[in-house]
Order: C-alpha cells, then sequence, then structure tokens
C-alpha cells in the first residue's frame, strides 16, 4: 500500500459524509476542514424535512459546538465563505432511496462530483425498535451503497460499523468479513429479507388489534432483541450492523470497500483539543453515575478489557484506510481499537473514576459535593442478581404488600421503584455481556496500515492512529474524564 501525501489527495475532492449531526462524522468534517480546506465539496447529508431546515440543523448541532473553536480560531471571520464555499449541507435519509435526497439537480451534482462516500449514519441505541435499527443499519447501509454505485468518480466507499461481536465470544476476534447469512451461534436460516418481512407482519398485526403506540413501540424493542439473540448477537444494534456489512459485502460489485469497525469511541485524545466529546456513552453512562454519586456498584469481571479507542484516532483511520483503499475494487476490514495494542483494564476505570471524583467532586444542585467512595464490584451475574434481589427486589416486594395493605396508598412510590429496577435489568441484559467479555479485537489489518502509512505517508503526525503512544493513566485522569464532566455532566 502505497500512501503518499494524505492531504494531496483530498486536495480537489468531493466527499459524502452521512449522519453529519453525529459524534463521529462532526469530528471527521472538523478534522478535513482544518487540515485540508482545499477539498473540493463536503456534501453533509443530514435527516431534515427541507434544505432550510437541513441548515439550520447544521448551524445548531453541528457549528455551534466547541469542537469547532480551533477552525473558528485559525479562519475567524472568513470561516463562514469558506463553508458557503465548500459545505453543501443535504436534507436526507439513509433509509430512502437517493438516500431521500429530493432535490433531482442536487442529486445529479452529487452523483457527478462525489469522490468518496463515508457512510457515519446509524441508530447507535442497543435497544433500538427492531424496524428502525434495521431501516437505518442494515437497509441504510444498502441505500448508501445503492447511492455509491451511481457516483460516476466514486473512489472508494467507507462504511463505519462496529466491533462489538457477542459477548460470549472469546479470544482473538478477527477482521473477517460477514458471509451473507453467517450467525454467530451457528444457527442456520439468517435471511435478511425474511428478517424484513417478520418486522412488516408483526407491524400489521399490532396495527390490526389496534395497539398503542407504546405497545408497538416496545414488542419493536422485543422483536428485535429476540432475533438478534435467535442468531447469537446479543442486542438489536450489533445484530442490524452485521446485517448491514453482510449486504454490502454480497452487493458491492466492483465498488472499492472499506468497513472500519471501531470499538468504545471515547473523547478526542489530541486534535482540535484533548477532551472533546458529546453525548452519553457506554463507560460515559458509568462515569456520570458514579461521579454523581448515583452509582454504589459496579458488575463485571476486573480482568475484563475494555477495548477503547479515542474518537480523533477512529477519523485518522477513516482518512488513512480511504486514501489506501482508493480504486481498489476489493472488501477490507479494520478493528480500530486498543485491546490488542495497549490494553486497558476494567478495574483500572474503577480506580480512574475513584481517583478523579475523589479531587474534583461533582458539585450537586444544592452546591454541595458529591463524596465517592469505592464501589462494590459485582464480579460474577449471579453476584449481581443477589446483590439486587436483597437490596431491591426484596424491598420492591415488601412495599408491593404495604401499598396494596394500605389501599394502593404508596402506588406512585412502588411503580417509580418497579421501573427503575426494571430500567437496569434492561441495560445489565443490553450491556451485561461486555462487563465479563473475554476477548479482544485482533487488529492485525490495521497494524499493517499504521506500518504502511509510517513507511509511505508523508502527513502520519497529522492521521495519528497508533494506540500504543497512548498513557491511559494521563489520558483518563487528564482527558478523557474532564472531557465527559465538561460536556456530558449536566
Ligand atoms: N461512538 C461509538 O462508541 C461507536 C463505536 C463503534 C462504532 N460506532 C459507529 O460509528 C458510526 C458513528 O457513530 P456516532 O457515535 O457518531 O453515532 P451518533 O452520534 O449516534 O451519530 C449517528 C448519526 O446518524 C444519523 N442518522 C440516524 N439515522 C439516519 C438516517 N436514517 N439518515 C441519515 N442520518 C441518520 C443521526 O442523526 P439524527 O441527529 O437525525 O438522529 C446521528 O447524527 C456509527 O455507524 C456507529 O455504529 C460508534
Amino acid at each position: 500500500m502505497e500512501l503518499g501525501s494524505i492531504l494531496q489527495f483530498l486536495e480537489n475532492r468531493s466527499i459524502l459524509v452521512t449522519g453529519a449531526t453525529g459524534f463521529l462524522a462532526k469530528i471527521f468534517t472538523e478534522k478535513i476542514l482544518r487540515v485540508q480546506p482545499n477539498v473540493k465539496k463536503l456534501y453533509l447529508l443530514l435527516r431534515a424535512a427541507d434544505s432550510k431546515s437541513a441548515m439550520l440543523r447544521f448551524n445548531t448541532e453541528v457549528m455551534s459546538k466547541d469542537l469547532f473553536r480551533i477552525l473558528k480560531e485559525k479562519w475567524g471571520g472568513n470561516l463562514n465563505p469558506l463553508i458557503s464555499q465548500k459545505v453543501i449541507v443535504v436534507a436526507g435519509d439513509i433509509t430512502c432511496d437517493n438516500l431521500g435526497v429530493k432535490d433531482s439537480y442536487l442529486l445529479e451534482e452529487m452523483s457527478k462530483e462525489i469522490d468518496v462516500v463515508v457512510n457515519l449514519a446509524a441508530t447507535t441505541n442497543f435497544d433500538e425498535r427492531y424496524d428502525v435499527a434495521i431501516g437505518i443499519n442494515t437497509f441504510g447501509a444498502k441505500h448508501v451503497l445503492d447511492f455509491a454505485k451511481n457516483c460516476a468518480k466514486l473512489k472508494v466507499l467507507v462504511h463505519v460499523s462496529t466491533a462489538f461481536v457477542s459477548g460470549e465470544m472469546e479470544g482473538l476476534i478477527k477482521e473477517d468479513p460477514y458471509k451473507l447469512g453467517e450467525t454467530l451461534n451457528g444457527t442456520s436460516g439468517l435471511d435478511i429479507d425474511t428478517e424484513k418481512n417478520v418486522v412488516e407482519e408483526t407491524l400489521n398485526q399490532l396495527r390490526a388489534e389496534n395497539s398503542s403506540e407504546e405497545s408497538i413501540k416496545s414488542a419493536m424493542k422485543n422483536l428485535g432483541i429476540q432475533r438478534a439473540r435467535k442468531y447469537g448477537w446479543p442486542n438489536t444494534y450489533v445484530f442490524t450492523k452485521a446485517m448491514g456489512e453482510m449486504l454490502l459485502g454480497h452487493l458491492k460489485d466492483n465498488i472499492p470497500l472499506v468497513i472500519i469497525r471501531p470499538t468504545i469511541v471515547t473523547s478526542t485524545y489530541k486534535e482540535p483539543f484533548p477532551g472533546w466529546v458529546e453525548g452519553v456513552r457506554t463507560i460515559d453512562s458509568l462515569a456520570l453515575g458514579y461521579g454523581k454519586g448515583k452509582i454504589t456498584c459496579f458488575l463485571g469481571d476486573p480482568k475484563t478489557i475494555i477495548d477503547v479507542i479515542p474518537a480523533d484516532m477512529v477519523v485518522n483511520a477513516i482518512v488513512v484506510a480511504m486514501v489506501a483503499h482508493a480504486n481498489q475494487p476489493n472488501e477490507s476490514i479494520y478493528h480500530v481499537g486498543s485491546s490488542v495494542s495497549n490494553p486497558v483494564e476494567f478495574t483500572w476505570l474503577q480506580d480512574y473514576g475513584f481517583q478523579y471524583f475523589t479531587k474534583h467532586p461533582w458539585i450537586n444542585k444544592d452546591g454541595k459535593p458529591v463524596i465517592v467512595g469505592k464501589v462494590t464490584v459485582l464480579s460474577t451475574m449471579d453476584s449481581f442478581r443477589r446483590y439486587m434481589a436483597v437490596h431491591y427486589l426484596l424491598p420492591l416486594k415488601g412495599l408491593q404488600i404495604v401499598n396494596a395493605a394500605c389501599c394502593q396508598y404508596f402506588q406512585s412510590t412502588y411503580l417509580q421503584m418497579y421501573r427503575k429496577i426494571k430500567f437496569v435489568m434492561r441495560l445489565i441484559e443490553l450491556y451485561g455481556p461486555y462487563l465479563f467479555f473475554k476477548g479482544v479485537y485482533d487488529d492485525m489489518n490495521t497494524e499493517k496500515l499504521r506500518r504502511s502509512a509510517k513507511e509511505s505517508c508523508e502527513e502520519t503526525d497529522v492521521f495519528y492512529f497508533d494506540p500504543k503512544s497512548i498513557n491511559w493513566d494521563d489520558y483518563f485522569m487528564n482527558t478523557h474524564i474532564p472531557g465527559v464532566v465538561k460536556y456530558v455532566f449536566k
């Protein structure tokens, strides 16, 4: 793989980015504009009814973010002209044909101009409705491929997927493509069109029964988990993402296809500045609950490796892979994570949290510091169940009896407690498998890409993505947790 100059590759190129309001898409957009303002056009596709509301979303949900601070400082008053010249905000939706782009002139322009497609649109909710998740993560990916096939100058399609597999898998998880119909537990019969039919038939039946929107939502969520589990995936998100990869691999024809599978993406390591993050993401929900004094016990095997990777490294890997595979009509898979090259143990995260919030306690609504302590670690599912039974389920049962005896006087307290417990149990059902995960994500392909970049790329310092360079103590204590506190704690 000869890379040459990445900046030169980007010069005068047009790139389509889907899911432009998302976390990684924003970091990607900022990076390109900062390091290569001579890009020809950035088509940023986001969900909106029309171009006016798309522009509004772009201004309020993208450009207004602190992430763009450095770019604003660099360009000052010239930033707006740069954006108007280079950025085309596109109202669209990847669940539709032609990506939902209604303006036929724009569609034609895009198919003539676009050199690179980066698909970052997804639903990342582990507990998404099946109809929604399959529409975006599976068939949405196919629509992006169909669109890419219509782009006359297309050099490469980069699809961002996920490294997550089943929590029960062990050892080295390879960077292998999924074959169409392949399952994680060997159960045969996975057929993506059948899955679509199952969704449609269930929806039709629920509507025929006049089910409420609330019960349709709940039935769709349960259907996703049920179908995912049937074939060995732990949740709807990873299942629908895997089916998306299957469709792309199967239908790509001679399109150069790169599949990037990040692990758990954390705040920026270095650029545009350390510690930018948004949204409550997987491990950050633990930091949030712990720092605010709401979590007093953790579940998980202390020796489990939690694979995390800073967001700017993921974006750099996307750019480098895009250049490396331009015009090469094959499929390449990259795990972008740290579990092989620089692993983080689950216990370290607990220590970082304890040290950080002891030194910098969160000040609660009453202006008082939240004092955190060492948490109880439940290292097996059995110990978790026992803990829940003693601390929550028994008191709930007691409250239920008292409530019945007092003519439902405590009904609202009872329901509140019941819902909270149900929520925690659902979270554990979804995330639990990863807290006992015994696998690591092989990143041999990514390592080869790093080596090629080192040998033949002129700007390795601009497009760094080597997790070996990270000192995790320093990153978590001085970058990530402060970033989460600054941008996510409210
Ligand atoms: N962040 C992580 O830890 C992580 C880890 C592994 C893999 N990934 C993958 O990386 C990619 C980007 O993740 P992220 O963290 O940036 O996710 P994110 O912040 O949730 O962004 C996803 C974006 O996709 C958009 N989107 C959803 N459905 C769409 C549709 N039908 N048409 C157009 N846009 C749509 C959403 O737009 P709205 O604003 O309209 O909802 C959202 O802005 C995803 O493919 C994800 O699976 C992320």
